[in-house]
């Protein structure tokens, strides 16, 4: 059985605030860790969990029937959450979790192509139904196109140099495989750093990964809509590991918690102030203890954020 270890687990479940006979909804299932623990304290409640990955729904059902029937799995993207609800009969929930990104079994199972570590073919897909594979990305963009988004997404100094490498290399020949990107991310590096702590084709990888997969763009939808998804004292909680996600949920959580007319707690128009429909549960972001970086390392930049509806 492939291994994913749930990160923020006890404090994801204690701020979730999990009362029976509730509806909750994990939107990104993996191998059922946070869903495993929903499960058991709603035993009169419902459980909807999505994921894009069928293996993952797979794997995650009979994890989930060891504890209960009373639970739904949807193989969808998560920017579809509305729809698939109401198509449940269901317009209004008490609980919503996204642990975004990639399962520990998705880097680890190298024919999937997202780790930089394993050779496989270039794929990186999380839903093994969509047409866009890192191979289609790094054979056919451009090389604007491929700079933008190893900057953007990746927050890699050397992205010009790097799409420039990928470029000429698909000239001779389009790269294959993973090892292929890494060996022109390596060529597009100077020495001083190749040196440095880390892989240097870390960045690159992640980008590539978020443009096949559109996580910037489902992350937008998905915190459009679930915040009006949430019945009053319903909460929301998302976990994210990187920067540009949590700079994305931080900028959201906060313009639904801000009263409105409210300019810096100085009360300059109390007539115009609007009082916010959410409450921030979480002031600041809850990180992982020593302990638990040190047991898993996947869970080291792990940031999560709570909000509550009024
Ligand atoms: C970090 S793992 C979740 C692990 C899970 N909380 C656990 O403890 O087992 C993220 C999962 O969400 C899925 N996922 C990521 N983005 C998604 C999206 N936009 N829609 C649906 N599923 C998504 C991935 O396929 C992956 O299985």
């Amino acid at each position: 059985m492939d291994k994913h270890i749930p990160v923020l687990l006890n404090e994801t479940i204690s701020l979730l605030n999990i009362r029976d006979g509730s509806v909750y909804v994990d939107l990104t299932l993996g191998r059922a860790g946070h869903s495993r623990e929903i499960l058991k304290r709603i035993p009169h409640g419902q459980l909807v969990a999505f994921d894009q990955d069928s293996q993952a729904l797979e794997e995650s059902r009979p994890r989930l029937e060891e504890i209960g029937s009373n639970f739904t799995l949807i193989k969808a993207n998560f920017e579809e959450v509305k729809e698939k609800l109401e198509e449940l009969g269901i317009h209004k929930v008490d609980g919503i979790l996204a642990d975004l990104g990639v399962s520990s079994p998705q880097l680890d199972q190298g024919q999937r192509g997202f780790s930089y570590s394993l050779d496989a073919p270039l794929d990186m897909r999380m839903d093994l139904e969509s047409t866009l594979t890192a191979k289609k990305v790094v054979n056919s963009y451009s090389l604007n196109d491929l700079a933008r988004i190893l900057r953007e997404y990746g927050e890699e100094k050397d992205a010009y140099r790097i799409a420039k490498t990928i470029v000429e290399t698909r000239e001779i020949k389009p790269l294959e495989s993973t090892l292929d990107l890494v060996e022109a991310v390596k060529r597009s590096k100077s020495a001083k750093e190749l040196s440095k702590k880390g892989h240097p084709a870390k960045q690159t990888f992640q980008a590539i990964r978020m443009e096949v997969n559109q996580e910037t763009k489902t992350l937008e939808r998905m915190l459009e809509v679930a915040p009006s998804l949430l019945a009053p004292k319903g909460r929301l909680a998302i976990i994210t590991f990187m920067s540009l996600d949590d700079r994305m949920v931080k900028r959201r959580f906060n313009e639904l918690t801000k009263i409105e007319g409210d300019r810096h707690g100085i009360d300059v128009y109390c007539k115009q102030q609007k009082e916010a429909d959410y409450i921030a549960i979480t002031k600041k972001p809850v990180m992982p203890s020593l302990e638990e970086i040190e047991y898993n390392h996947r869970a080291k930049t792990s940031k999560l954020r709570v909000i509550e509806a009024k």
